[in-house]
């Protein structure tokens, strides 16, 4: 499946391309269009061990060399000292403006990547070969780059836009399981807010994706690349339509910073936060029905079973008000009126406190 995603100006539209075994066709859709005999590839040790050498051959039988830069394995590296070091690397291999970057990975290689890519020499080519499900279906996907500052998460980035994003949903065979519903939860969370087919695609096939059936993961990437590209086009600068796509991410986002909960994997704090999400949107009378139900049972099937999720309901709600979605003591969340209908609410602590009670 080929999308092409029109990120605001001219220069700004790419494509998508989404394909069983694409990774081995990358040599030669780096050649049909970029005349250069080399490529600086940023990964990680982990995703260099798995699909490094499958790359590597692709360009080679493209003619084209690999000049690799592999960092460590985690959130920890998606920091201005790594940065720095690679522009570094950059600079000692005389990368010049028309060098070409290529991200092998997840979300922090493509956020690191991205952001190295923006501001080597005031911007480089860039070419996205996501490898989580979360990259496939989001990170890679609608130019937001970033770093991590101590202070906080992403807080140093830019829009920059790939020229190209490589798809090859074959590679998730890979990714721990664990990583694989992080990337669950975002999808069904792109079903929820954009698209009721696609979240009935997802409920009717979840056994079939979760045993790794590659024809259903490879509908359900492509699906939800065609939602996430429609929200891109139409606010590509995240000024307001694009903070649907924080669904779950407001309750999901206390719960991650919250020391009582350590432990939860981001996937599994959305997961939480679409659950929280879809009560207050019941309870405030936007949405209710049968199918609701079904996609609470649904979410919360996928959830290991936890300590109660809640307890400490004053000190998540005073972390969301700190948050920049807090207006006059109540907080923004994105709920539903219907599936695939999502609407911005702020709610108050007592309507809060009342969904946390039911969760
Ligand atoms: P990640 O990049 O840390 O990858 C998760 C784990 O999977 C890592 O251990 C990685 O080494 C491993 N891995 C990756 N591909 C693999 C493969 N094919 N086989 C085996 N292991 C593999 O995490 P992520 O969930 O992909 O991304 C999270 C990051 O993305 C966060 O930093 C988040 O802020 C960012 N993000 C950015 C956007 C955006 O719009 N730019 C959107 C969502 C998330
Ligand atoms: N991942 C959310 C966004 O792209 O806006």
């Amino acid at each position: 499946m080929r999308l092409r995603v029109s990120a605001g100006p001219r220069s700004a539209t790419y494509m998508v391309e989404i394909r069983r075994g694409l990774l081995a066709d990358v040599g030669a859709m780096v050649r049909g269009k970029w005349k250069i005999d080399r490529v600086f590839v940023l990964t990680n040790t982990t995703v260099h061990a798995h699909w490094y050498a499958a790359l590597n051959k692709a360009l080679a039988d493209a003619g084209i060399r690999c000049y690799p830069m592999v960092i460590g394995d985690g959130e920890r590296y998606k920091n201005v000292a790594v940065y720095h070091r690679i522009i570094g690397r950059l600079a000692e291999e005389h990368a010049d403006r028309q060098s070409l970057l290529l991200t092998l990975g997840g979300g922090v290689i493509g956020d690191l990547g991205g952001f190295v890519a923006a501001t080597y020499m005031r911007g480089i080519d860039l070419v996205h070969v996501p490898t989580t499900l979360v990259a496939q279906i989001d990170s890679s996907i609608g130019g937001k780059t970033a770093i991590d500052h101590a202070r906080a998460k992403n807080m140093i980035g830019c829009f920059y836009h790939p020229r190209r994003v490589l798809t090859d949903p074959d590679v998730l065979a890979t990714l721990p399981k664990r990583e694989f519903r992080n990337g669950l939860f975002e999808a069904i969370k792109i079903g929820l807010v954009c698209n009721p087919e696609l979240h009935a695609f997802i409920q009717l096939g979840l056994d079939k994706i979760r045993g790794g059936n590659k024809r259903r993961i490879f509908q359900m990437v492509s699906r939800c690349v065609r939602e996430k590209v429609k929200v891109v086009d139409r606010d590509p600068c995240d000024r307001g339509f694009r903070a649907i796509l924080n669904f779950g991410h407001t309750f999901g986002h206390a719960l991650e910073t919250s020391a009582d909960y350590r432990g939860l994997g981001h996937g599994e704090a959305v997961g939480w936060g679409m659950l929280l999400a879809l009560r207050l949107s019941e309870h405030l009378g936007y949405c209710a029905g049968a199918h609701v139900q079904e996609s609470y049972a649904m979410i919360r099937h996928l959830l290991p079973q936890k300590k109660r999720i809640g307890e400490n309901a004053g000190r998540l709600w005073q972390t969301m008000l700190h948050d920049k979605k807090a207006v006059d003591g109540r907080v923004n969340f994105i709920l539903l009126k219907s599936i695939g209908k999502p609407i911005k609410i702020t709610v108050t602590r007592r309507m809060f406190n009342k969904a946390l009670d039911t969760l």
